[in-house]
């Protein structure tokens, strides 16, 4: 054991915060306290970026209507995805795959404008500033499990029309938009599992030796 771990309390708390982190869609309403949102917050900001570029930007959304308007495109978004999915578009419209309109907080967390200009890491993997935003998302999403509340990471949208409707400027990016609250509880394995649309793939099927593919 290294001489820099955490105690094992500690160590068992991170790991129960990866394991029971679920994405959630079921809230129920309520609030989360200014103190414990700026905890999350911080913890979205202490995430590593590329370069350091910090490319995350977080929108809260606190007006009624411009949440109903959110909905109104992931709505639009779910029945455009259902159609695209062919045979499995009935199986699609019976899941739940969005809390916007009960969840206590509603944020949309946008890739920042200017992202050219940061070229350190990027030159050859522009997507690494998308990696970094996400990294921030798993923070919060981590640090929210263990305070206890839910956190629904939804990318049913068109980002142009919620870059405008947000009023982004360009060059910005909506990513992901993010249902955080208090939920009645978590489910107990991702909930595309426990609706049977699809089944996790154990970790032995993607490790691999010198070469793809190769388990040896
Ligand atoms: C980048 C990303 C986008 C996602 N978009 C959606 C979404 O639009 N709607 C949804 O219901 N879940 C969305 N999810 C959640 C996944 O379905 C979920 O993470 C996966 O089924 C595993 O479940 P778990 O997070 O509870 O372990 C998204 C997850 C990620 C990482």
């Amino acid at each position: 054991m290294s001489e820099h771990a955490f105690e094992a309390a500690e160590r068992a708390a991170v790991y129960r915060a990866i394991a029971e982190r679920r994405d959630m869609r079921h809230f129920s309403g309520g609030e989360v306290a200014p103190e414990v949102l700026a905890r999350l917050l911080q913890a979205a900001h202490q995430a590593p970026s590329v370069g350091l570029m910090q490319p995350w930007r977080f929108i809260r959304i606190r007006c009624a209507e411009l949440r109903q308007a959110i909905h109104a495109q992931v709505e639009a978004e779910r029945v455009r995805t259902a159609e695209a999915l062919g045979e499995r578009s009935d199986a699609f419209m019976r899941l739940k795959v969005e809390g916007i309109r009960e969840c206590a907080e509603l944020w949309v967390a946008a890739l920042m404008d200017g992202r050219e200009a940061h070229v350190f890491g990027r030159r050859t993997l522009p997507q690494m500033d998308l990696a970094s935003l996400s990294c921030a998302i798993q923070n919060l999403w981590l640090a929210a499990r263990a305070e206890g509340l839910g956190l629904g990471w939804v990318s049913l949208f068109e980002p142009a029309a919620l870059a405008d409707l947000l009023r982004m400027p360009a060059g910005a990016e909506p990513v992901a938009i993010l249902c955080l609250g208090p939920v009645e509880t978590f489910y107990p394995a991702p909930m595309l599992a426990l609706e049977g649309w699809t089944q996790p793939r154990p970790l032995e099927d993607f490790l691999f030796t010198d070469a793809w593919g190769e388990c040896r």
